[in-house]
């Protein structure tokens, strides 16, 4: 894969742009997006390269629960799409309905529950085909390297919820019961837009903690951010190693 590859990167995975070779940045603003999330750090796209494969990072994202409308939340994806990215990796922090899946484990997304109540498709494109907005292929590929380096990688259905607060215990159990096996507050606008868009998408989860009402279970957002940062490097080698030949 040589093509140029767009990130958008949780709470887990932000070092990865320390192993970045970069290049350029761009600021949110100059770019024409909401200034953004993270607090004391402007948003900007960081174009460089990570191994081989030229990559793009969005660092930064904007979430419903900062009171961003759902266009808002995925312009960085139609801005990414206008600089030729046709392949993105959506990143976020989880939380685990599964006991098998402790916190610090991986999980790839097959497929998600849109439960914000809302699309950044209202307007159009309608009728978007959803049946498969993470690409198969490029998730077995993640599974084959993912196997070989000996890290333990779950997959599943993500639910996007709008937050800002965490769910509650019967929040949880209805959603193990629509078929969830993570939970959070992002990545399911992004992924249909750029499904929209044509582009192919690799969802990633890392599940920092157990939802609400699961022994263990531990919702402080200073231990979730914590506990992302302690699992990013096994899959940062696994995003630069799928990258690369
Ligand atoms: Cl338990 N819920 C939600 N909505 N987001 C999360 C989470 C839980 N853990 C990390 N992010």
């Amino acid at each position: 894969m040589n093509r140029l590859v767009g990130m958008v990167l949780g709470s887990g995975l932000g070092s990865l742009v320390d192993r970045m070779a970069v290049e350029r940045e761009v600021t949110f603003v100059d770019a024409g997006l909401p200034a953004s999330g993270v607090p004391g750090h402007d948003g900007a796209f960081v174009f460089g390269r990570l191994g081989d494969a030229p990559v793009v990072v969005m660092r930064g994202r904007i979430h419903l629960y900062e009171g961003h409308d759902a266009k808002a939340v995925t312009a960085g994806i139609r801005w990414m799409s206008e600089q030729g990215v046709e392949q993105v990796i959506l990143t976020n922090a989880a939380g685990s309905l599964h006991e098998e899946n402790p916190p610090g484990s991986w999980m790839v997304l097959t497929d998600h529950l849109n439960l914000t109540g809302t699309s950044p498709l209202e307007g159009g494109p309608n009728f978007v085909d959803m049946s498969e907005v993470y690409d198969a292929g490029w998730r077995a590929r993640v599974r084959e390297i993912a196997d070989a380096s000996g890290l333990p990688l779950a997959q599943g259905v993500y639910a996007g919820l709008r937050g800002p607060q965490y769910e509650t215990p019967a929040e949880v159990r209805m959603l193990g019961r629509l078929g969830a096996d993570a939970v959070g507050m992002s990545t399911v606008l992004e992924a249909m837009q750029a499904k929209a868009l044509g582009m192919k998408v690799l969802g990633l989860s890392c599940l920092t903690n157990f939802a609400a009402g699961l022994p263990g279970a531990l919702l402080d957002h200073s231990d979730v951010m914590k506990t992302g940062k302690g699992a990013a490097q096994a899959m940062i080698d696994v995003i630069e190693r799928s990258l690369s030949g």
